[in-house]
């Protein structure tokens, strides 16, 4: 059986004063039925490794260097990570591909490191509106896929978010005929690659405008083990209703 999780990729949002919402996060949810993931921007990870020490709620980063050390200004390693107290990081997100001209050879390379330091690892895949309607997902989500996974990836250390670039705080969800045609998809392909042990432990997130309104449908659809939201992990009061839908899926 796979953990549901519920993840929030905060993005480049949150000064100290959010550090309130992972405590009102932990207050609302002290033994939940699902994981709890936070990535805060790279200058909260300190912070919010104290502020839910001893809690449910796993800290993450939201992106690693592919080398484990080195002369890389700004960059951040898998081990500070680790050092800091991150359990997991983001990687492959559809803003670094796009705004960090990130390739799927790239967020491989970082998610072996990555993996090697004892990080889960949530690869983001998606496709765009003109691959989608040019009716390429498949295609597009196969190659994200097979490129961007690494051979050292098992069902403790590899979470899959599939997050359509259109959906991506947008307002905009694909259909749930559309989300579980690819989690279907990808579920078979890491069957195929991995075999049906590790394939069927991976966990399958959807991401791109999950509300605490839609994320109930989103959560019943087969493959989806849950969520990695962005602009609704914000604030305790908006995650939390999606948390409860993922427990009660
Ligand atoms: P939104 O939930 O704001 O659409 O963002 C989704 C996302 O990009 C999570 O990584």
């Amino acid at each position: 059986m796979r953990r549901k999780l519920a993840a929030g990729n905060w993005k480049m949002n949150g000064t100290s004063a959010a550090l309130g919402e992972l405590a009102a996060l932990q207050d609302a949810h002290p033994d939940p039925g699902v994981d709890l993931l936070i990535c805060p921007p790279a200058t909260l990870l300190s912070a919010a490794v104290q502020e839910t020490h001893n809690g449910p709620v796993m800290i993450g980063g939201q992106d690693c260097h592919e080398k484990t050390d080195g002369a890389h200004t700004g960059d951040i390693s898998a081990a500070m990570l680790r050092d800091v107290g991150a359990r997991a990081v983001i990687l492959g997100h559809s803003e670094r591909r796009a705004g960090h001209h990130e390739t799927s050879e790239d967020v491989r390379a970082k998610a072996r490191t990555a993996q090697a330091a004892g990080l889960m690892t949530v690869i983001c895949l998606g496709e765009s509106l003109l691959q989608r309607e040019a009716t390429n997902t498949l295609d597009i989500i196969g190659a994200q896929l097979s490129l961007s996974v690494p051979d050292s990836s098992t069902g403790e250390n590899l979470v899959v978010a599939y997050e359509p670039i259109w959906a991506i705080g947008s307002g905009l969800t694909p259909t749930p005929d559309q989300i579980g045609e690819v989690h279907d998809f990808m579920r078979d392909r890491l069957e195929q690659r991995f075999g049906p042990g590790v394939g069927r432990s991976v966990r399958l997130l959807y991401g791109g405008s999950v509300k605490p309104d839609n994320a109930a449908e989103i959560f019943a659809i087969s493959n989806v083990d849950g969520a990695l939201v962005g602009g609704a992990s914000l604030k305790a009061s908006d995650f939390d209703p999606i948390i409860r839908a993922l427990e009660q899926a």
